[in-house]
This record gives C-alpha cells, sequence and structure tokens, in this order.
C-alpha cells in the first residue's frame, strides 16, 4: 500500500465526490497531497457545489493518512491563482509528481436557447480549468522529467447527448487537450492519460432537478424511483459507479511503473464505450 511513497498529488476539485475519493487513495499508498476547490456556487450551475466545509474535511481525511495537506480554495480556471498554488506547492512539499485535473461541472442546455453565461461556465471549468492545470504543473515537472497526469473526461466526451451541448463539447475538447499535451510532454518523462467515467454517485448526479429530468411526473423524484432510468445509460445494468472505481484506474495510471502508457483514454463507464468507440 505504499506505492506512491514520496511522491506528491495535486487532485483539483478535492472538496468532495471523485476528487475527494482520489485525494485519501494517494494518502493511503504514501503521498502528500494537494487539493484545491473552488468552494463557491455559480449562477450559471443549478446545484451547490463544494465548500469551504468539505475542502476542510478532505484536508483532514488526508491528514488522518498521516500524509501531508496543502488546501486551498483556487477556481481552476483561474490561472495566476493555479500558478501561485503549484508554486506554493513545490516551494512547501519540494515538487508536484502527479496531477489530476478532476474538477468539473454539470451542466443542462440545448442549442437552441442555450444562455451564453451557462456556456461559458462550462468551458471555464470543464476545458480551461484542465487545460490551466496542465499547463501550471508542466514547467515544474519537465526539470525533473517526471511526471503523470490525469484528465478527467466523461462518457459523453465520446458520444453526443441531447441538451447538454456545452458539457459534451468540453468533454470532447479534454480528450483532445490530452492527446495534444502527450505529445508535447512524451519527451519528458511525463504521461498525460484521460478517463471518461460514466454515472458516478457523487452530488453532481444526486440532485433534484437530474432527477425530475427522468421522472418530470413525480413532485419529489427520489434516487429509488429514478435509479432504473439512470441504468438504461450503461450497458451493464447499473446506475452508478462508485468514486473509488474511477480512483483505482486514476493510481493505475498514476503509477511510476505506467510509464509508457500516454495519451490513451480510459472508460470507466459500465460498458458505455462498447457501444461508442471503436
Ligand atoms: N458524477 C458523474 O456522474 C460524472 C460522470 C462523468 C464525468 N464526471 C466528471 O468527474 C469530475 C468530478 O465530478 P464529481 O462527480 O466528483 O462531481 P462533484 O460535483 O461532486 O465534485 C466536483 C468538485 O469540483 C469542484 N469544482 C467545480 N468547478 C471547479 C472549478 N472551476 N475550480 C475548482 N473546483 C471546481 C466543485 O466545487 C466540486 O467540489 C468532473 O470533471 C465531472 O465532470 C462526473
Amino acid at each position: 500500500m505504499d506505492d506512491f511513497q514520496g511522491r506528491v498529488a495535486f487532485v483539483t476539485g478535492g472538496a468532495r465526490g471523485q476528487g475527494r475519493s482520489h485525494a485519501i487513495a494517494f494518502a493511503e499508498r504514501g503521498a502528500d497531497v494537494v487539493i484545491c476547490d473552488r468552494c463557491e456556487d455559480s449562477p450559471a450551475v443549478a446545484y451547490p457545489l463544494g465548500t469551504e466545509d468539505e475542502l476542510a474535511e478532505t484536508k483532514r481525511l488526508v491528514e488522518a493518512k498521516g500524509r501531508k495537506c496543502i488546501a486551498a480554495k483556487v477556481n481552476t480556471a483561474d490561472r495566476d491563482g493555479m500558478n501561485a498554488l503549484v508554486a506554493r506547492a513545490e516551494d512547501e512539499l519540494g515538487k508536484i509528481d502527479i496531477a489530476v485535473a478532476n474538477a468539473g461541472v454539470s451542466v443542462m442546455g440545448g442549442v437552441a436557447d442555450h444562455p451564453s453565461a451557462v456556456w461559458d461556465e462550462a468551458i471555464a471549468s470543464n476545458l480551461t480549468g484542465v487545460f490551466n492545470t496542465i499547463s501550471a504543473v508542466a514547467p515544474g515537472m519537465i526539470k525533473r522529467n517526471y511526471g503523470r497526469i490525469v484528465t478527467i473526461s466523461s462518457m459523453l466526451g465520446r458520444q453526443g447527448s441531447p441538451g447538454q451541448i456545452a458539457y459534451v463539447a468540453s468533454k470532447w475538447g479534454v480528450i483532445g487537450a490530452t492527446k495534444a499535451a502527450a505529445l508535447d510532454l512524451a519527451y519528458h518523462g511525463i504521461t498525460v492519460n484521460a478517463i471518461t467515467p460514466g454515472s458516478i454517485s457523487t452530488p453532481m448526479i444526486h440532485r433534484k432537478d437530474l432527477y425530475k429530468i427522468f421522472r418530470p411526473d413525480l413532485e419529489d423524484p427520489t434516487w429509488d424511483d429514478v435509479s432504473s432510468g439512470f441504468a438504461t445509460i450503461h450497458a451493464q445494468p447499473v446506475a452508478a459507479l462508485e468514486p473509488e472505481e474511477v480512483s483505482r484506474v486514476v493510481l493505475f495510471l498514476a503509477a511510476e511503473a505506467s510509464a509508457h502508457l500516454t495519451g490513451i483514454v480510459v472508460p470507466v463507464d459500465a460498458g458505455v464505450a462498447a457501444k461508442v468507440t471503436a
């Protein structure tokens, strides 16, 4: 369980959900951890985002594993803020070996009546945020000739979906950015790979407005009411996967031994990729 001993892992969107799971997984295996989260709601996003209390709780959980943790309120769309956090982490912890560009938002809206602010939020958080994460950590990784970068796209980064043009476009963009960065960094001991999750059991999917899309006939639908509908999204009959299932693949791609896996896309999506990709 100490395969990341001596490593430093940076996880964006670390207040809760998948980001918290990844942070704890690295800490359990010996890594010190840097986490950031915007800790602020967005008028363009229909559900509450992570909070400062949740970010502090992730830091507490990492430290409870005996590891160091830097936790900072930073929006990944803020390039200066990301550069400053990376500089602080390199100063206090010596380096960043691993970066997981995980922060993101889910937004809804069809092309005919899409508010610009919602498009801008999706691109800023889901695509610019990933670019900023990679660009901020790359110089130090190049200097040290070592890095493992994992980006989080989505099953919707490989297919279209009605009523989600901004989310779909941003997540396809993550795969393009991942492949381009993998080539840019290929001569520097740095790998860059993407994961495309299916529906993962986090606050991003456990929200009333989304439940209502599945069961508009019900006043106050619950998970029990919508889980059979969620299950039809996947090929395997499962409504949602656990964040730890994504963490397992993050750890695999972040391992030192995964040195010659780069520019690839790994689905953790209960079989959706079997339907949509070669
Ligand atoms: N949950 C799913 O079903 C699912 C499916 C496919 C892909 N994903 C992707 O997985 C990633 C993690 O999502 P999750 O399921 O843990 O959701 P989540 O909403 O539980 O957690 C996301 C975290 O990211 C933070 N965040 C959002 N925008 C940010 C920004 N610009 N800067 C800093 N922090 C920001 C939020 O505050 C929140 O704490 C996202 O990129 C998401 O798009 C999720």
